[in-house]
């Protein structure tokens, strides 16, 4: 068996602890630094070339080259495709599951070790990323496993510049632009752009982003940022709002970009006597495909993003919540009285 395949049995059979998790990843990541000369972790004093699109940031290629690390985010997402791709194919018999991967990185990371457990004509990857030396990468690797029959074509392009022929429109989208509470990069409007693509009852995968304005106890970090006791402790959270349900109906109802006027706007009132935390923070959760889930602080994905410290304030409050595009998605925040 190639050892990518045996990796990749690895992650998919549903027993697997974290350590093994992390050791398959690691040696996927071994073998693509190897054919690729890109390696996640690589020297500090690396030029980063972020690229700017019209509504979010396009990572570098060695900050994507990172993300394949985040291994429970890279091993949920993989499970997530995997079961995207065996539905569509009994949804859709006889027919080549078209797959389009908008912001691959230089390993297509999501799909590239999928492709050895299928036969070509079963599935077919358009692959699309922004950055020159990503795709260069990619073409490599695709040579050097000779995976090429799983790609129709690999674009050096800008995603919001694609559009599918009508005639060979994709059964799945696969984007993994964002980061968490769906800060700086362009996932919330690559969705507007892409999912409008899709055949008929195709699949958009992530399926569905939420993010909550939740209440909770930030845990204690040290100098650089990160838990003192356990980074993977669970952070309780009382949820008291949901800010966004970013899914393909969402999509529908809001219509396609350009999405200014539609952006989304809340105003809530926050209880300050709940007991339920002393910070205010945006919670993101993914829901992969299915029940294939990336929770609160499960990745770098979906860490909350802390918004306030609440233990001084005396009264409830309201809150404005505004997310923008421009210059980078974000979220503004503005606290009013209740009168
Ligand atoms: C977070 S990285 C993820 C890389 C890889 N898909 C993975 O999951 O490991 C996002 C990638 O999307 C690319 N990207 C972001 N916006 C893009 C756009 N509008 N068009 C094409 N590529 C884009 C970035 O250049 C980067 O390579």
């Amino acid at each position: 068996m190639h050892p990518i395949e045996e990796a990749v049995h690895t992650i998919l059979n549903g027993e697997s602890v974290p350590a093994e998790l992390y050791s398959s990843i690691s040696h996927i990541q071994d073998l693509f630094a190897k054919i690729s000369g890109v390696k996640a972790y690589a020297a500090h004093d690396i030029q980063h070339t972020d690229v700017s699109t019209k509504y979010g940031v396009a990572i570098s290629t060695q900050w994507a080259a990172d993300c394949m690390m985040d291994f429970k985010r890279t091993t949920t997402f993989l499970l997530g495709l995997n079961q995207a791709i065996n539905v569509a194919m009994q949804k859709f018999p006889n027919e080549t599951i078209r797959i389009l991967y908008a912001g691959t990185g230089p390993y297509a990371t999501l799909f590239t070790p999928l492709t050895f457990l299928f036969k070509p004509g079963e599935i077919i990857c358009t692959a699309i990323d922004i950055q020159q030396d990503g795709i260069v990468s990619l073409n490599k690797i695709i040579k050097e496993f000779e995976i090429g029959p799983f790609f129709d074509e690999v674009l050096c392009a800008d995603a919001f510049e694609y559009q599918s022929p009508e005639n060979s429109r994709p059964h799945i989208i696969i984007f993994e632009t964002m980061q968490f509470a769906l800060k700086t990069e362009p996932q919330f409007a690559l969705a507007h752009h892409l999912a409008p693509q899709l055949v008929d009852g195709g699949f958009m995968v992530p399926e569905e982003i939420n993010l909550d304005l939740c209440l909770y106890d930030p845990p204690e970090t040290d100098c650089n940022g990160m838990d003192q006791h356990n980074s993977n402790r669970t952070v309780q959270q009382h949820t008291l709002y949901n800010l966004l349900k970013l899914n393909q109906e969402y999509v529908r109802v809001n219509g396609p970009i350009p999405l200014q006027d539609l952006l989304p706007k809340v105003s809530h009132t926050i209880p300050v006597n709940l007991n339920s935390g002393n910070s205010l923070g945006i919670f993101t959760s993914i829901n992969i495909f299915d029940k294939i889930v990336l929770k609160p602080n499960d990745s770098g994905l979906t860490i909350p993003l802390q918004l306030m410290d609440i233990s001084r304030m005396m009264d409830d409050f309201n809150i404005h919540l505004a997310y923008q595009l421009n210059p980078v998605p974000d979220w503004q925040i503005r606290l009013s009285e209740i009168h």
